[in-house]
């Protein structure tokens, strides 16, 4: 399983930026949280509790930091200085889940730090029917974004926009948190 070319193509820049701890949040079978374990950094897993049970019978865990469940993250303080999401928000439907989900990333990155977030750009239309678990393989089941919709979910938790690209559907966008932010949301 190949890792997200976005998480290839950022790796040298993370490194640059001199980060180390990374939380991959939404991490699905692991392949970008191994990817960049594999590459030296100091990687936890983090994933609803449903896919966390099958994360913890994957033998390649003894390769990250740590797992640990998403309910979890509003009381932590890992203190990271990178967060993964990569095809995680635009499958989440509800606001609250997705204030939440912002919520925790702003909760668990340093000041300073680093969030690289991918998500389907291809205009979608229509809603999925309950208990689909298709993700974003269903073209019904999935937001889609563009980098400005991005920039205005982002901003007011205090994340300003270093780099973008759009490929195959998809756009990825680098954000970095304000040093010593106090951001309006959450
Ligand atoms: C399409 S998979 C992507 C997995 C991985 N990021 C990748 O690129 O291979 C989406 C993952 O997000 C997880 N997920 C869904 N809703 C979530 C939420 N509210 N918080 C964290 N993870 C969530 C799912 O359990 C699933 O593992």
């Amino acid at each position: 399983m190949q890792a997200a070319t976005s998480i290839r193509r950022y790796c040298r820049f993370f490194r640059h930026k001199g980060a180390t701890k990374v939380l991959d949040y939404g991490a699905g079978k692991l392949r970008n949280a191994l990817f960049l374990a594999d590459e030296g950094f100091t990687v936890i897993a983090a994933d609803l509790p449903q896919q966390i049970r099958k994360i913890r019978a994957c033998p390649a865990i003894r390769h990250l930091a740590g797992v640990m469940a998403t309910d979890r993250l509003p009381d932590s303080e890992l203190n990271v200085d990178l967060v993964l999401s990569t095809y995680v928000f635009n499958i989440i439907m509800e606001n609250n889940e997705q204030e939440r989900y912002l919520s925790n990333i702003r909760q668990n990155l340093r000041p300073g730090g680093y969030l690289l977030i991918e998500v389907r750009c291809r205009k979608q239309s229509g809603a999925c029917g309950e208990g689909c678990s298709e993700f974003f393989k269903c073209p019904d089941c999935a937001k889609t974004y563009s980098h400005e919709e991005l920039d205005q979910l982002l901003v007011p938790y205090g994340f300003r926009r270093v780099s973008h690209y759009y490929c195959n559907q998809a756009v990825a966008a680098i954000y970095q948190l304000e040093q010593g932010q106090a951001g309006v949301a959450g």
